[in-house]
């Protein structure tokens, strides 16, 4: 197991390379299962989530051959083919480490007729539930068993029907099972109050790049014509939008001048008008965004929805940013019931954090102090560390293993724009 050891106080500036973004990868990788062709897939981030996705879908009897990148973008190449599905069982000894895992549900029980997979169960941020991924599934004529730990999904013998499905709460993950289950399901499927998110359009962009057939791209009602088949395809992973996000809040704790490189602002509105809000400078180049901050930074008030709002996955690398700004922030998590386990971290570093139910009161204080602190989720992590690059002295933040899931290369890309920061053994 390793830490992160960080010497805080550093300016942060110069150009930063913005990696694939994780949640589109891990629902852009099962699209290897709906055709019989090969699907690459460029950009692919080095993550551990991926590779333990890749690893899954040799599993299940897709190959896939890893190469580096095709020189456009700092991401890997990954070409699969799943000319014959070999299992259509994820087993529990994957899914525990990955709970994206149960995205192979839709593209398998789409392209063999039936899935397997073992309940992804919660997490630290929360009990994370699948049923709203179930019942579009049974929208679909997909008959659902649920035994010892495994859900079963089995479509009916002529293949899934396209059919209705109305999602009572936006679920991205949900949206996503769905969607590559229409594709491969006869007739016409309607999807409202689907997600919207970024990664959404990527993967429906993909997807009719391998001959699917989807209006509505973007937007929550997307209509679907099913095929018999899909075809092969080769497609780029799109910039990861809280990876950029996380390193934009760098350069604003640490009053720096950061150039994301290979960001898209388009998926970023609803970050940058908070930092904006907060006195953050955001200036958009050809190839990525310059983010500038000089002083002292503005509270805010702010609520996580899902897109084009405010997104979840940046409440915690906000809260370390304004741990330290003039006055007092009101921050509301709407989406996950656990999402603050950063808090009692940040506050043995000297923030002033309150919470109540949903809603966290960051009353800002002009200096945190670096401390050993622990890593409990993936973006948790990552507001320790953006604290950590703030704060006087040294932090060490442990069970580092958290942040390798979604932030890759984390401490070089770090370094390279002026932060004292090291891997170490952690014993
Ligand atoms: C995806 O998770 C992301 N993960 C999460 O990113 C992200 O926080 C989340 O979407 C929201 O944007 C990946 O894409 C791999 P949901 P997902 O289904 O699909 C409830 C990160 O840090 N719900 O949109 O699991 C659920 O409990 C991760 O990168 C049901 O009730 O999220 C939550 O309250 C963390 N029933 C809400 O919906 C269901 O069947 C939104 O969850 C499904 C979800």
């Amino acid at each position: 197991m390793d830490r992160i050891t960080i010497r805080g106080g550093n300016r942060l500036k110069g150009r930063l390379p913005i990696s694939g973004a994780k949640n589109a990868a891990l629902t852009l990788l099962p699209c290897s299962l709906l055709t019989a062709e090969r699907l690459t897939l460029n950009n692919l981030p080095r993550l551990a989530d991926a590779d333990s996705f890749g690893h899954l879908l040799n599993e299940l009897g897709v190959s896939t051959t890893m190469s580096r990148g095709n020189g456009e973008t700092i991401g890997r190449q990954l070409t699969m083919s799943a000319g014959a599905i070999a299992s259509t069982v994820a087993p529990y000894d994957i899914v525990r480490k990955m709970r994206a895992s149960i995205l192979v549900l839709g593209p398998l029980v789409a392209r063999a007729g039936e899935a397997t997979v073992s309940l992804p169960g919660g997490c630290a941020i929360g009990n994370r539930p699948i049923d709203l991924h179930l019942k579009a599934l049974e929208a679909l004529g997909a008959e659902i068993e649920l035994a010892a730990g495994y859900v079963k999904a089995i479509a009916p013998s002529g293949g899934l029907r396209g059919g209705r499905i109305s999602f009572p709460v936006v679920s991205v993950g949900a949206t996503e099972n769905a969607l590559m289950a229409a594709v491969l399901a006869q007739g016409e499927t309607v999807m409202e109050n689907a997600a919207r998110e970024p990664e959404i359009v990527d993967l429906a962009r993909c997807l009719v790049a391998m001959g699917a057939e989807i209006d509505g791209i973007g937007t929550d009602r997307l209509v679907v014509q099913g095929k018999t088949s899909l075809h092969g395809a080769e497609y780029e992973v799109m910039p990861d939008r809280i990876e950029a996000g996380s390193y934009a809040c760098a350069a604003a704790i640490t009053g720096g001048e950061i150039d994301l490189v290979g960001a898209r602002a388009d998926d970023m509105e609803a970050i940058f008008q908070g930092l904006r809000t907060a006195g953050v400078e955001i200036a958009p180049f050809d190839g990525g965004i310059r983010v500038t901050a000089d002083g002292k930074l503005r509270p805010l008030t702010l609520s996580t929805a899902p897109f084009p709002a405010f997104p979840t996955d940046m409440q915690a690398q906000f809260m370390a940013m304004l741990a330290l700004a003039d006055g007092t922030s009101v921050l509301t998590e709407t989406i996950f019931e656990n999402r603050y386990m950063h808090v009692p971290e940040l506050t043995r570093m000297g923030a002033d954090i309150q919470v109540h139910g949903r809603t966290a009161i960051v009353k800002g204080v002009d200096r945190i102090v670096g401390a050993d602190v622990m890593a409990t989720d993936l973006r948790a992590s990552m507001s320790l560390v953006l604290a950590g690059l703030a704060a006087d002295g040294e932090t060490r933040v442990h069970r580092v293993y958290h942040l390798d899931r979604g932030y890759e290369r984390l401490e070089e890309k770090l370094s390279a724009v002026g932060a004292d920061i090291e891997r170490e053994s952690d014993g």
